[in-house]
């Protein structure tokens, strides 16, 4: 089987790993933790990096960040990873859906507007499949009504907006450093934000709001979301050859734009004039006038020997928020579209040139 993604880890990598177990640091202390969250904050052109045990947590503290009263609303794309959702939901807040852009898959700017009430305290942007979303109009929504912006860039490390990276427009931005992301520290997260107030505020809900004076007296509650210094030091070195990774997910995509380019029965994932995709994920909707969904031609690539993820499915179609009252009786035809008809195939750092053309080769003879 080819996977759809395997992590690679240099041999530098492996060998701060092992300077970080020979120290005795191996909890949630250490050098590497603070070089983590120094470098990646950096990179992102952010002030103040959390490291966190992962994306999805990164997002409750995100979201606990907003201090948001029952009810109050957050709006947010319906084509996602269910994270963003379900941090809203148990921090006492409403998503508020919106449809994806067919032609990026990115949340529809046009929509968010509409959707503004005077409960509305927030956008969650979430960039998708790499590609970034298109910012100066949310931005400037937010601006118009003085909203908060979180940025989930868990998909979009490196990739730019009009050249400025992913996870520096948000007053707060999040990431995952799972083993399919082009950082990774096995399980791993950061939250990003812009003041010294929101840092020290989301470093104590990350360690169960110990106090500094009184460490036992509790104002708030916390969790216990600390990354450890070993798997930061695995982050530390792939953030130094971090536009090595970039310019190889970039080289994949290219290589299957090549070999896949004017099929009709596929579209491929494109890139904006203003954007640099990174390409986290190498994705394909197929048209329906073949026939197939994403689901059979999926099947048929297993028989050939590659792994493929389908599509996500949209908030407003998840039997777990129904069942809350969420979303009923609720469309995004687009996103709706994109869960039935769209899969990803294998783009990982491991693939090897000839895996690549192997690919490509299955994919036409499953969709003759
Ligand atoms: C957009 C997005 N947000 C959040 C997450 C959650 O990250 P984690 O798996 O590290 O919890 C993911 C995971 O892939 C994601 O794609």
């Amino acid at each position: 089987m080819i996977p759809v993604a395997e992590p690679y880890l240099s041999e530098h990598d492996i060998a701060l790993v092992n300077e970080a177990l020979r120290s005795g640091w191996i909890s949630s202390a250490g050098k590497f933790l603070d070089l983590f969250e120094e470098r990646w904050s950096a990179y992102c052109d952010m002030p103040f990096g959390i490291a966190v045990s992962n994306g999805s947590v990164a997002l409750d503290v995100a979201v606990g960040l907003l201090d948001l009263q029952p009810g109050d609303e957050v709006i947010m794309p319906t084509f996602t990873i269910i994270s963003p959702a379900q941090s809203i939901v148990r921090a006492g807040g409403v998503p508020v859906l919106v449809d994806s852009d067919p032609s990026n898959l990115q949340m529809d700017v046009t929509q968010i507007e509409g959707k503004i009430t005077g409960r509305t305290k927030a956008i969650l942007v979430v960039h998708i499949y790499g590609h970034p979303a298109d910012m100066d109009p949310i931005l400037e929504i937010a601006r118009k009504y003085g909203l908060k912006i979180i940025e989930d860039a868990a998909e979009v490390h490196g990739a730019e907006y009009k050249g400025k990276r992913c996870g520096s427009f948000g007053d707060i931005s999040t990431f995952s450093f799972y083993a399919n992301k082009l950082v990774t520290t096995g399980e791993g997260g950061m939250v990003l934000v812009r003041t010294p107030e929101l840092a020290e505020r989301a470093r104590s809900l990350r360690n169960l709001c110990f106090q500094k004076q009184q460490r036992f007296l509790h104002d708030e509650l916390g969790f216990n979301f600390r990354l450890t210094n070993v798997q930061a030091a695995m982050g530390v070195g792939q953030i130094e050859r971090i536009e090595e990774i970039v310019a190889r997910k970039r080289a994949i995509a290219a290589a299957y734009h090549t070999l896949l380019g004017g099929l009709p029965t596929i579209t491929l994932q494109r890139e904006e004039t203003w954007a640099k995709n990174v390409y986290w994920v190498y994705a394909l909707l197929i048209e329906e006038s073949t026939g197939l969904t994403a689901a059979q031609l999926s099947s048929r690539l297993r028989e050939h020997g590659i792994e493929t993820r389908p599509f996500f499915l949209g908030m407003h179609q998840q039997p777990a928020f129904h069942r809350m009252g969420l979303f009923h009786g609720e469309s995004y035809p687009v996103a709706e579209r994109l869960a039935l008809q769209g899969l990803y195939i294998p783009s990982g750092l491991t693939l090897s040139d000839s895996q690549i053309t192997q690919v490509a080769d299955a994919v036409k003879v499953c969709l003759s």
